[in-house]
């Protein structure tokens, strides 16, 4: 079966409102044309929906959210919900970054209640997940993602696992100028796809995108996309430069 080829850009804290709005552009202007790849950009919360009225009337765009609350609703002061979300047209949410996880001291719990809140919305999720520099030294690297993986989709329903999509991003690559190379890649994609046939089904195990992220650009993408088991990539410093994010859209073809 042919899973769906994607491509996302998470633009983490950076932009003002008119850069977001020009990269947004440059972005659709520059991609527009690659029809059998999906783009998804992840911008600050404050340009959600402007760049969401850019895309929508475009095929193979889509936009998301780089966080969201645990909560539903009510007296949660700066948080930002899973229906505010949807109402100003984003489709996705980011949950599980590693970023989030480290700094915002998100658990297993959180990000579980995360995820309902957003599956409860209609969002889909691009759910985050990857071992540290020192875990992959130890070896320990599958067991982790493996626990990962295991907390979060054990919790998901059946019915609701076409609006999840995944993305491995081993947290020594993030920002780091480091890669993972194609056969380190392919080897933790085959395996994320072992986890899910014992968590889920094999149904779920083949149909399921998972994406790659950690220093993904215009040099390395083709490579990474060329293994069996990645179905594209959650690009960050890269998805900043319209031209090297178009490059990584086009390594595809
Ligand atoms: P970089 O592409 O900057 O390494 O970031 C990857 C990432 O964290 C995407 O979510």
């Amino acid at each position: 079966m042919e899973r769906k080829k994607i491509v996302a850009a998470n633009w983490k804290m950076n932009t003002l409102h008119a850069e977001a709005i020009t990269l947004a552009k440059d972005i659709l202007t520059m991609t527009r044309l690659v029809k059998e790849v999906e783009k998804i950009i992840f911008p600050p919360f404050p340009f959600i929906n402007d760049v969401a009225l850019l895309l929508q009337s475009e095929t193979g765009f889509s936009t998301g959210a780089q966080n969201c609350s645990a909560y539903e609703k009510g007296a949660y002061t700066g948080e930002v919900s899973c229906a505010m979300i949807h109402s100003v047209g984003a489709e996705y949410v980011l949950i599980g970054h590693s970023e989030r996880r480290a700094y915002f001291k998100e658990d297993a719990e959180v990000l579980v209640a995360k995820v309902h809140r957003a599956l409860a919305q209609h969002l889909k999720v691009v759910y985050c997940f990857g071992e540290v520099l020192n875990e992959r030294k130890a070896g320990q690297h599958q067991a982790v993602v493996k626990k990962q993986l295991q907390e979060v989709i054990s919790q998901v329903p059946k019915e609701k696992m076409n609006q999840l999509i995944l993305a491995y991003e081993p947290v020594w690559a993030i920002g780091t100028g480091e890669t993972a190379s194609p056969a380190q890649a392919q080897n933790m994609h085959a395996f994320v796809r072992q986890c899910l046939a014992e968590l889920v089904d094999t149904e779920t195990a083949t149909s399921m995108p998972v994406l790659y992220g950690g220093s993904c650009n215009a040099q390395n993408a083709k490579e990474l996309f060329a293994c069996p088991d990645v179905d594209g990539g959650l690009i960050g410093g890269a998805s900043l430069k319209p031209q090297e994010f178009a490059s990584i859209v086009k390594a595809f073809q």
